[in-house]
């Protein structure tokens, strides 16, 4: 509970100094699991991602009708990830039941914030291991 509020409020700085773009620092989720990162990489990103999932995600919030980035991030979290192992990106709504965005073989894919505010920004990853290597982040474009 601690940790993560200071986690929280380490975040909030980040945000409010550092990265105006970005919009906030959310919990990684592998598979159908909440996964609770007890670290944070760098630039707004979440992870380095677990392995024993070829799925990983966020939700982020967002303003309607403007546009973002859901990108796949190296481990660091501030460069773009190699796409060699991302199968593909992808953008739905929080609850997966429709598509928004999706790319093959890329590190990053654009979208337009739906009316509902919110976006689970994914990447499906080729093999269950890959995650370790990279984060997830969602920026202003
Ligand atoms: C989003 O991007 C499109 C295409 O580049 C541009 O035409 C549009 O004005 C942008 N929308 C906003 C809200 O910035
Ligand atoms: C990952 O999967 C994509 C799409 O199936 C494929 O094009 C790419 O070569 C694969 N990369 C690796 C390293 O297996
Ligand atoms: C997602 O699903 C939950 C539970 O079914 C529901 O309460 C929530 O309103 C849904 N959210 C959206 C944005 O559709």
């Amino acid at each position: 509970m601690r940790f993560s509020a200071i986690l929280g409020l380490a975040a909030s700085i980040g945000l409010a100094l550092a990265v105006p773009s970005s919009i906030e620092v959310p919990n990684v989720h592998g598979g159908n699991e909440d996964i609770v990162l007890t670290s944070q990489s760098g630039c707004g990103s979440s992870g380095p991602l677990g392995s024993g999932h070829y799925v990983w995600y966020i939700v982020v919030g967002c303003t309607p009708g403007d546009n973002y980035t859901c990108e796949v991030t190296d481990s660091t979290g501030c460069l773009p990830g190699n796409a060699k192992h991302i199968g593909s990106v992808e953008v739905d709504d929080p609850n997966d039941t429709f598509q928004i965005a999706s790319k093959k073989n890329t590190n990053q894919v654009p979208f337009v914030c739906p009316s509902i505010g919110q976006v689970r920004c994914q990447a499906n990853f080729n093999d269950s291991d890959d995650g370790p290597g990279y984060s997830l982040r969602v920026f202003a474009s």
